[in-house]
């Protein structure tokens, strides 16, 4: 939604610090507009489609953030990381400054996909169990993989401190020692415990893809990220 408001609020908005450091930003003539220096910040603007420069560096005006990351192994995705770096020490500075966060957790050792946003409504709905979005995740095994660990996970596995025995929503090889796994509930360190209580080892974890909304298409190495437009968004719907 367009709004019209002045160029302090709006840097506030964007993660550019508090209004009065935004203001002195402005006077201090490190912000530019469709090519011209402002230096008064009441000046009221429109926001939609607002293109930027601060400290010579372009920026598009986004109410919202919604991001997905091809997250790197060795981050951790918790605010307080504690052993590894965050994953937001991967982002702009301005990005944590606005509330962005992980959607949901993977191990800090997980690759793949992970998704970050500033809007609480859409991290609450993505994360909800009751959503059940499908995630898939590639497995590398220590063991061969065998159809009756295919079987296992599909009829269910029981693992400790779970009240129900959990299944995979589908389950096939890919090779020898690779498994897609895709799952619609998220529980703690799932896969990698479902794996075990096949009897079998999880070597490496990458998730590939969120409801429709797969890596591949993202076209994301690792350790990069994009922006996500209204049409990457719909993809996350539930198949
Ligand atoms: N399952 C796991 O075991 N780890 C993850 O990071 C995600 C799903």
């Amino acid at each position: 939604m367009s709004k019209r408001i002045s160029l302090d609020r709006i840097l506030q908005s964007q993660g550019f610090g508090t209004r009065k450091w935004c203001s002195e930003l402005i006077a201090a003539g490190e912000v530019e507009v469709a090519g011209v220096t402002v230096t008064d910040n009441r000046v009221a603007m429109e926001t939609e489609g607002l293109i930027f420069k601060v400290y010579g560096e372009t920026w598009i005006y986004r109410e919202k953030l919604y991001i997905a990351l091809n997250k790197p192994g060795n981050y951790e995705c918790s605010r307080k990381a504690s052993h590894h770096p965050g994953v937001l020490s991967i982002f702009p500075e301005q990005f944590d400054r606005r509330g962005v966060q992980p959607v949901g957790r993977l191990d800090h050792d997980t690759t793949g996909l992970l998704l970050l946003s500033d809007d609480g409504l859409f991290i609450h709905n993505q994360s909800s169990p009751r959503h059940h979005i499908p995630k898939a995740y590639e497995v590398s095994t220590h063991d061969p993989v065998t159809p009756e660990l295919i079987a296992m996970f599909i009829a269910g596995v029981k693992l400790h401190d779970e009240p129900v025995p959990l299944a995979a929503a589908s389950c096939r090889i890919i090779s020898s020692h690779l498994l897609e796994v895709v799952l619609k509930q998220g529980k703690y360190h799932q896969v990698k415990r479902m794996v075990a209580a096949a009897g079998n080892h999880c070597i490496a974890l990458r998730r590939s893809r969120i409801g429709g909304l797969g890596l591949d298409g993202l076209g994301l190495s690792e350790g990069h990220w994009c922006y996500l437009g209204a049409r990457q968004l719909a993809q996350l719907a539930p198949d």
